[in-house]
């Protein structure tokens, strides 16, 4: 049985009902619009914990202005369905006042991380996503919380303001899921057209090519970054925002790959802002 709250009392009370029991509680935060990637949160979730609840908001602080926060899907009840599906607990999905009622006034900023790669066109997006964040910890303070590695510098700014504040929940990776095309799963990705789809292809392709080169040996990550560019800018109908060839933890820039990097990519196909990236580990066997 999935129960669905949009009040945080509601969520509190389910909480402590399952802490009765002795469950342990997982928590995957999302926006909605529900497909593959998430699913395969929500999946880890269940491995590892007898309560998983899963917040749904379109969470506006986390949105700049003119992005789409009004018109991104809100498909309730396929979301309710899938969750269902999946055997959720607790769905919360609560309206914009129940989590910034008239007063709000805290804002969790984590420096340096956010400043670059989505960061430097989203200047107020990580805040956002931090402090909504915070909350849902704090709302259902869960064992463990669920992420995807799809999107990597909001894990790692995630990580790093559970490091700083003391956090007591245990952030869990997931690995990035595509769909059978080659194209990260996203729900945006439903604002493309066949056409702008077919576009978009060419950054799974970019971004398969930089892995390839650095398994095969590639340590320069300024040739591994020129490669993606060629590539993607020789595709019709995308523009580039960034390439990154970073530490996945820290998010530096390396120079040279030695272990461990994180090759991220933002990009605009027509209007939609389009994400992906590969992690490459254990690069010294
Ligand atoms: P949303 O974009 O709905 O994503 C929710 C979670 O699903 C994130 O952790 C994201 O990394 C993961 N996810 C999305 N697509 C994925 C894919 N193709 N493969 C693997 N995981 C994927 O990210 C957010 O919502 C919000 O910023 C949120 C954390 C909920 C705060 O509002």
């Amino acid at each position: 049985m999935t129960a669905v709250a949009g009040k945080i009392r509601e969520v509190r009370e389910a909480v402590r009902e399952a802490r009765r029991r002795g469950e342990r509680v997982g928590l995957v935060p999302t926006l909605g619009a529900l497909h593959d990637g998430h699913v395969s949160l929500l999946r880890a979730a269940r491995a590892e914990n007898g309560f998983v609840a899963v917040s749904i908001f379109v969470n506006p602080t986390q949105f700049e202005p003119g992005e789409d926060y009004e018109s991104y899907p809100r498909p309730t009840e396929k979301d309710l369905t899938i969750c269902r599906q999946e055997g959720v607990a607790l769905v919360f999905a609560p309206p914009p006042e129940e989590m910034y009622p008239a007063g709000f006034a805290t804002t969790v900023h984590v420096a340096g991380l956010t400043e670059k790669m989505c960061g430097a066109s989203r200047p107020g997006h990580f805040d956002g996503v931090c402090t909504v964040v915070a909350k849902l910890f704090g709302i259902v303070r869960p064992d463990a919380a669920y992420f995807g590695e799809k999107d990597a510098q909001q894990l790692a700014v995630v990580r790093r303001m559970v490091r700083d504040l003391n956090l007591a929940v245990e952030i869990r990776a997931c690995p990035l899921v595509r769909d059978a095309d080659g194209l990260a799963t996203s729900s945006r990705n439903q604002y493309l057209s066949a056409r702008q789809r077919a576009s978009a292809l060419v950054l799974g392709r970019a971004l398969a090519q930089a892995r390839e080169r650095i398994e095969a040996g590639e340590r320069d990550a300024a040739s591994v970054a020129d490669g993606v560019r060629r590539l993607v800018g020789n595709g019709p109908g995308v523009a580039l925002e960034y390439v990154a060839v970073v530490d996945p933890d820290t998010l530096a820039d390396l120079e040279r790959i030695e272990d461990r990097a994180l090759v991220a990519l933002a990009a605009r196909v027509g209007r939609t802002r389009l994400i992906d990236n590969v992690l490459l580990r254990n690069l010294r066997g």
